[in-house]
């Protein structure tokens, strides 16, 4: 078990100070105000409980705490001089800001140089599969998406949840943290729906009329979605509950376990008509009409071989939507791609990829796990591991191959031609 050593620094109102340490799996730093070390132990636990944690002796096995007097300023760490620094771990005590102590940069001098212009296609590509058809962008969503023109059949995106705010929880017996990253600490509702909105707002541009997009979330996110879609123009088609088989269980036995998320699917258009596969989907769902509701399990093993992203989603579940949603040969762009999910179950079904990805750790995943599929053994192993994919190519044999060949123009590619035997260049279309 890894264990760490988290210290609290208690600011008083009085002259006493004490330092709190807990030592936990969990490594993490919180600033409390006491003016006593029974109040301290006291705010401890009260700060556990607002991040859904019960400390009670059944609860929490691996939890040590020990209140001791220490000297030092009001509000200050007593080591550093620092507001909330714990002088031990690099962390500042707050739940949630986990900053590490930067150097403070000296101020550049103003350049006199005329500024370059921008090139049409700022953005060199971060990574492009020998066969085109995952392709890659390493930047921000917001600045990229305006830069080029290609529509796409089908968009998927899983944007932040928001939901980043020091939780946390047990993972096989662990506690660990919940937070996600940067990218994905609570904000207040309103800049929720502005985020929403604007980036919602880019990607319709980015929409065939007849095209389609999903977005994933919870009830944090879900509901500012929807709105914003609505707001927008697009039609709502559904709104499809995961439910997952293997949900982690909720230590604080306080509430329901959380074991759903919701992926709202849409169309671009009110009235231009949208693809569904519903044959396929019924076959899928023996020979019954396929519900809204789909019980699939959360990511496996064998899908972190790269390692993991922390919101990594299962590839049976974009496969399914993939498979729903578009044909084979289709354009599916991913706003906020992570580790490549989409681009990885794209490809496995004869679709291809575009993903936009801030963090260059993700986007180095993404790009190590289309490399992966480049060997034909594990291309063809992960298929199997897929429960619809399965299921699908013993119905519709040719529902992972292009019918007509076809003449794409990306701005970050060039002119592509598309085979009519299948996808474009060889790799994919000798497997
Ligand atoms: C929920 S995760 C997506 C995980 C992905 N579905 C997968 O299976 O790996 C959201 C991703 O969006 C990225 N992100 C957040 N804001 C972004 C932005 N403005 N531009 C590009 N990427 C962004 C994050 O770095 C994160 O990797």
């Amino acid at each position: 078990m890894m264990s760490f050593i988290c210290s609290i620094f208690a600011a008083f109102f009085s002259a006493m100070n004490y330092q709190v340490t807990i030592t936990e799996t969990l490594q993490r730093s919180l600033l409390v105000d006491a003016s006593s070390a029974n109040l301290a132990e006291d705010n401890i636990y009260k700060r556990y409980r607002a991040c859904d944690i019960v400390l009670d002796d059944g609860d929490f096995q691996n939890v040590e705490i020990a209140v001791n007097e220490v000297s030092g300023a009001n509000g200050l760490d007593g080591v550093n001089g620092q507001d909330g620094y714990d002088g031990v771990n690099g962390h500042y005590g707050q739940i949630g800001l986990y900053k590490p102590i930067k150097p403070i940069k000296p101020i550049e001098p103003i350049s006199n140089k005329p500024i370059e212009p921008k090139p049409a296609w700022p953005t060199t590509i971060f990574y492009k599969s020998p066969s085109h058809d995952f392709n890659l962008l390493h930047g921000d969503t917001f600045d990229l998406l305006p830069q080029f023109n290609f529509q796409f059949d089908m968009i998927f995106a899983d944007p932040p949840y928001f939901l980043s705010s020091g939780g946390i929880s047990v993972q096989s017996g662990k506690v660990v943290c919940v937070d996600k990253g940067d990218w994905d600490k609570s904000m207040s509702q309103e800049d929720i729906n502005a985020f929403n909105l604007k980036w919602l707002s880019l990607c319709r541009e980015k929409l065939k009329d007849n095209g389609t997009i999903w977005i994933s979330g919870t009830y944090h996110n879900i509901f500012s979605v929807a709105n914003c879609l609505t707001q927008l123009g697009y039609k709502i088609l559904n709104v499809i509950t995961w439910a997952k088989t293997n949900p982690p269980p909720n230590i604080s036995c306080r509430y329901f376990t959380y074991s759903t998320e919701f992926i709202i699917w849409a169309r671009k258009k009110e009235k231009v008509p949208h693809y569904y596969n519903y044959e396929l989907m019924k076959h899928i769902n023996g020979d019954k009409q396929m519900t809204d509701v789909w019980r699939l399990p959360a990511i496996a093993p064998w899908e972190k071989s790269c390692t993991k992203h922390p919101t990594q989603k299962p590839l049976g579940l974009l496969s399914r939507i993939i498979m729903a949603s578009t044909e084979p040969g289709a354009w599916i762009l991913d706003p906020f791609a992570g580790s490549g999910t989409t681009g990885i179950a794209a490809n496995l079904l004869g679709r291809r990829f575009l993903g936009i990805e801030r963090e260059e750790e993700y986007a180095t995943i993404s790009k190590a796990r289309r490399e992966e599929i480049e060997n034909n053994k594990t291309f063809v192993t992960y298929k199997r591991k897929i429960p619809d994919i399965v299921k699908a190519e013993d119905t519709q044999k040719d529902c992972f191959t292009c019918k007509e060949p076809m003449i794409e123009t990306l701005p970050f590619l060039g002119e592509v031609e598309v085979q009519p035997d299948g996808v474009y260049l060889d790799s994919i279309t000798k497997r």
